[in-house]
């Protein structure tokens, strides 16, 4: 709509945010054509370095309300001038980092203890799943998970990717109990899913903790974030009263690195980042064995989301739960999780350990995935466009 009177400024605000990186690229495709074919100028504004990178030929860095740096785009990320630019570049995630940290850690656990050999217990174990949403009247249901089947070992993560509208979101509210099964096996936590009475569901929801991929919309507004922290331990009777619950939410409060004195906050008076780490501290009050954690970072920018990130690892090994981690980001996959499943149209495409999926893709859709992921480096942008 906004090139529709071939505009000669453009103002594309965040156009790419939440898009699996397959419509990024051919959003900025686009993007680069208006300037070339009309000579369009545009007004990028973006948290993504990756796409500064690929885009942009001068880059502005503002920072709490004021314009800090301002130069060409190969200045900028050569040498960056101002610290918070600096801290913007030195978090970006670039994919393999996450093989190098993963391979270091094996390191350690082979050498302190000895190789198993059982099969190990599963968190999730899907067979063959479908799920159907109710089509409108007269018309038939629609699939949006087919024949899908994975597992999710006890105590590991697991990343689920793949374009909007793949069905990654339903199978995260089906391991919940929130969508229910067509038809195939779904087993949570050593429960069967399929036709589960609401009482058993509440017994698993005690173990199972859920972080809703708009946070914004996930808090109760009228309850505080204290308040909603409270709510699980006193429905599950871990704490008799608001009284007894508040000492165990400053904890909570504290281990996602939030201080006691957000508890009186309303939930719209916190930063993104802010409300997505008190979205994992209420998924995690009642020390779940399962996460399911639905695009936790994809609003955020790239200083903060490399913050959650980092925080819902150290939590994650320290409470070893295990996780399904819902993001279109590979990067993300790459860093924080031990497996992969990438979905489309509700398909299963691929599914095995990350380094595997990762460096050594099977299927096209895959690979176009990796291949679409902004390098965040404007002079290998170049290259790599003049190559092709
Ligand atoms: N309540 C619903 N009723 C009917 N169809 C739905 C419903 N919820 C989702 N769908 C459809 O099911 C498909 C899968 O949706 P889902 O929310 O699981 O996608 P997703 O992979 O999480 O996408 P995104 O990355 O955009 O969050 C989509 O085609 C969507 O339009
Ligand atoms: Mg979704």
């Amino acid at each position: 709509m906004a090139l529709v009177l071939r505009p000669s400024v453009i103002i594309a605000d965040e156009p790419t945010t939440a898009l699996d990186v397959t419509v990024q690229a051919e959003i900025l495709d686009l993007l680069r054509r208006c300037r070339d074919e009309f000579g369009a100028a545009i007004v990028l504004i973006t948290h993504n370095m990756g796409v500064v990178a690929d885009l942009a030929d001068t880059v502005a860095v503002m920072y709490k309300g004021d314009l800090v740096e301002q130069a060409p785009v190969e200045e900028v990320f050569a040498t960056p001038q101002h610290d918070y630019t600096r801290k913007l570049l030195g978090a970006v995630l670039r994919l393999g980092e996450g093989q190098e940290r993963r391979s270091q850690a094996t390191l350690v656990t082979e050498a302190s203890s000895s190789p198993e050999t059982a099969e190990p217990e599963l968190a999730v174990h899907a067979q063959d799943l479908r799920i159907t949403y109710p089509g409108g009247l007269g018309k038939p249901d629609f699939t949006a998970v087919d024949g899908v089947s994975l597992k999710v070992p006890a105590g590991k993560v697991l990343g689920l990717v793949g374009e909007s509208g793949s069905g990654k979101s339903t199978i995260g509210r089906a391991v919940a109990g929130l969508t229910p099964v067509a038809s195939g096996e779904l087993t949570v936590l050593g429960r069967s899913m399929a036709g589960a009475r609401e009482r058993q569901l509440k017994k698993l929801r005690r173990d199972l903790g859920f972080v809703f991929q708009d946070p914004a919309s996930s808090f109760n507004p009228l309850l505080t974030i204290g308040q909603c922290l409270a709510e699980p331990l006193i429905v599950s009777g871990e704490a008799g009263s608001m009284n007894s619950a508040r000492a165990r939410v400053t904890e909570l409060l504290d281990a996602v690195q939030l201080s006691g004195a957000f508890a009186d906050r309303f939930p719209h008076e916190f930063s993104g980042g802010q409300r997505q780490r008190a979205s994992l501290a209420r998924a995690l009050a009642l020390q779940p064995k399962l996460v399911i954690a639905d695009e936790p970072t994809s609003a955020l920018d790239v200083s903060v989301q490399a913050a959650v990130l980092e925080l819902f690892q150290s939590l994650q090994r320290e409470f070893g739960f295990a996780a399904i981690f819902i993001t279109h980001d590979l990067a993300v996959v790459d860093l924080v999780s031990d497996q992969v499943a990438v979905l489309r149209s509700g398909q299963l495409l691929e599914h095995g350990p990350t380094d595997d999926v990762l460096s050594d893709p099977q299927d096209p859709y895959t690979q176009r995935l990796l291949a679409s992921v902004p390098i965040p480096d404007p002079a290998e942008q170049r290259a790599s466009r003049e190559a092709s």
